[in-house]
C-alpha cells in the first residue's frame, strides 16, 4: 500500500533516526493500518532544537538567491512526484485523489512563491534620514530564528510547505510537528527537501503521538524564537499562553464560523457551485468551509432545491476509488463530533433536507454529506465549527440582517458573498468581520495571497508578501 522508501523515523539534523517507541498510522477510509512511524519524545524535541540552532547562522547567511534555488528545486521535485505524494495523502487522510493532485500543486506553490520571495528579499529595508537630519535610520530585516511548525491532519502537505517555505525563505531554521494522524507526507516532505539540497538541521521532522511532551520543553527553551499553528481555537489558546513565557513570535492560524451570504440577485448557477465547493471542499474538514449559509428570501427555495440534490449526488468512498468525491472523516472522534452536532440540532427541530449515502459493511469513518435547515436557536451547530460534510441553510430578508448574522460569532477567518452587483459586493465584503472574503468564489486560498483570520480566528498572515514576514524581524541602525 505504501511505496518502498517512504520514510517512517524522525527526521533530524539531516539524518533518519528511529525511535524506540513507534505508532500506527490508518487508512480512515477503512481503518487498516498503513504503516508504523518514530514516535517522539521530550528528547527527541530538545534534539532538533539543537539540530536547528547548530544549522541557524549558516542558514541565516547562506545567500538568498540560494535559499530561493532551493525551494525551487523542492517545488519542482514535488510536482515531479505529484501522483505518489498524492496517493500519500489520500491514504493518510481520506480526501479522494482529485483533491490530493489539487493539494500537491497548492502545496508545492509555496515553494515557487516563497523562492521568488526570497530571491527578492536583499532588495527589502530603508535608508533614509531622522526628522532632525542628524543622522541616518538604515532599516534591515533578519530571520526571526529556530520556529516550532505545528500542522494540522487536514492538508497534510500544503499546510506544512506554506509555514516551512515562508520560514525557509526569510532564513530561519525549523523544527515541523505534524498532527498524529497524517506524519507520512511531512516524513517525505522532509525527503524532498534534503534531496532538493537543503542542509541538515535547517528542517527537522518529529512524528508524535505525545503533542504535549514534544512541544511543551520546546515552547520553555529560550533558544525558540517563533511558534507557528495552525489547528483549533481552543488549543491555539493553550499554545499562545506558553508561547507568552517566551515571548515568543507567533502566527496562528485557528478555527472558523464562515458565512456564506446568497443574495437574490446572485447567480444561482455560480452561487450553487461556489457553496458546494465552499462546503465540500476537502469533506467540508477546513477552517475555510462554509459553517453557515444564508441565503435571501428570493432566491431560497431554488438554491436550496440545487445546493441539496447536489450535496445528496456526492459519492462517498475510499478517495482512491474512481468517481469518489467524498471520502472519510479523520477519525472516529471527528465523525461523533458531526454527528453529535447534527443529532442535537435534529433534536431542537432542525429539519434533514437531504443526506447522501455512506458505503455499507466498511470500517471507514464515513459521514454522508447533509443539508439541514430550522436550525433551532440554541443548537451548537450555529456557533461551532462543523469540519464536516454538513451544510446548514438559514435565510435572511436584508443585506443588514445577512451582515449582522454573519458578523455575530468570535471567529473570523473566511466568508463567502454570492451577488450580481458590484457595490454590494464590495459594500458587503468591506463590512464582512474575516480576514478573507471571496466573491462569487468559493476558494480563496492561494500562495500569492494572505491566508489568515482576525478576532479568534487567529494572529498573522501565511502567504501573500506578508507570509515571509512572520519570520523577518526589523533591525534599525542609526548611523
Ligand atoms: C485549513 O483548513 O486549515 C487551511 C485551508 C486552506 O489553506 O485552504
Amino acid at each position: 500500500m505504501i511505496e518502498a522508501g517512504q520514510p517512517t523515523e524522525l527526521f533530524i539534523g539531516g539524518d533518519w533516526l528511529p525511535t524506540e517507541r513507534t505508532f500506527p498510522v490508518a487508512d480512515p477510509a477503512n481503518g487498516r493500518q498503513l504503516c508504523a512511524v518514530a514516535d517522539a519524545g521530550p528528547e527527541h524535541a530538545l534534539a532538533a532544537l539543537d539540530a536547528a540552532c547548530a544549522a541557524a547562522a549558516d542558514w541565516a547567511a547562506t545567500p538568498a538567491a540560494r535559499r530561493a534555488d532551493i525551494l525551487r528545486t523542492a517545488y519542482e521535485a514535488l510536482l515531479g512526484r505529484r501522483e505518489e505524494i498524492a496517493r500519500l495523502i489520500t491514504l493518510e487522510m481520506g480526501k479522494p485523489i482529485a483533491e490530493a493532485r489539487g493539494e500537491v500543486d497548492y502545496g508545492a506553490g509555496f515553494f515557487r512563491w516563497f523562492a521568488d520571495g526570497a530571491g527578492r528579499l536583499h532588495l527589502d529595508g530603508g535608508y533614509g534620514h531622522e526628522p532632525g537630519g542628524q543622522y541616518r535610520i538604515l532599516t534591515a530585516h533578519r530571520p526571526v530564528g529556530p520556529s516550532l511548525l505545528i500542522t494540522p491532519w487536514n492538508f497534510p502537505l500544503a499546510m506544512g510547505t506554506r509555514k516551512i517555505g515562508a520560514a525557509l525563505a526569510a532564513g530561519c531554521t525549523a523544527i515541523l510537528k505534524p498532527a498524529e494522524q497524517t506524519p507520512l507526507t511531512a516524513l517525505l516532505l522532509a525527503d524532498v527537501l534534503r534531496e532538493a539540497g537543503v542542509p541538515g538541521g535547517v528542517v527537522n521532522v518529529l512524528s508524535t503521538t505525545d503533542a504535549a511532551g514534544v512541544t511543551e520543553p520546546l515552547l520553555a527553551d529560550p533558544r525558540l524564537r517563533k511558534l507557528s499553528f495552525t489547528g483549533s481555537t481552543r488549543v491555539g489558546k493553550l499554545l499562545l499562553e506558553k508561547a507568552a513565557r517566551g515571548v515568543l513570535r507567533t502566527s496562528m492560524e485557528l478555527g472558523g464560523n464562515a458565512a456564506l451570504l446568497v443574495f437574490d440577485d446572485a447567480d444561482l448557477d455560480t452561487a450553487v457551485e461556489g457553496a458546494m465547493v465552499a462546503k465540500l471542499r476537502n469533506g467540508g474538514e477546513s477552517c475555510v468551509a462554509a459553517n453557515r449559509i444564508y441565503v435571501q428570501s428570493g432566491i431560497r427555495a431554488a438554491f436550496t432545491e440545487r445546493f441539496t440534490e447536489r450535496m445528496t449526488a456526492s459519492v462517498c468512498g475510499h478517495g482512491l476509488e474512481p468517481g469518489t468525491t467524498l471520502g472519510p472523516m479523520i477519525d472516529e472522534r471527528q465523525r461523533t463530533k458531526v454527528a453529535d452536532l447534527v443529532a442535537d440540532a435534529v433534536r431542537g427541530g432542525a429539519r434533514v433536507l437531504g443526506e447522501g449515502t455512506v458505503p455499507q459493511d466498511s470500517e471507514g469513518f464515513f459521514y454522508p454529506a447533509t443539508v439541514l435547515t430550522d436550525i433551532p436557536q440554541d443548537a451548537a451547530l450555529r456557533t461551532e465549527e462543523i469540519f464536516g460534510p454538513v451544510a446548514a441553510i438559514y435565510s435572511f430578508d436584508e443585506e443588514t440582517e445577512a451582515l449582522a448574522y454573519a458578523n455575530d460569532t468570535p471567529f473570523g477567518l473566511a466568508s463567502y458573498v454570492f451577488t450580481g452587483d458590484v457595490s454590494r459586493a464590495m459594500r458587503v465584503a468591506e463590512a464582512l468581520d474575516t480576514g478573507m472574503t471571496g466573491i462569487n468564489r468559493g476558494v480563496v486560498s492561494n500562495p500569492a495571497a494572505p491566508f489568515g483570520g482576525v478576532k479568534e480566528s487567529g494572529l498573522g498572515r501565511e502567504g501573500g508578501g506578508q507570509g515571509i514576514e512572520e519570520y523577518l524581524e526589523t533591525k534599525y541602525i542609526g548611523l
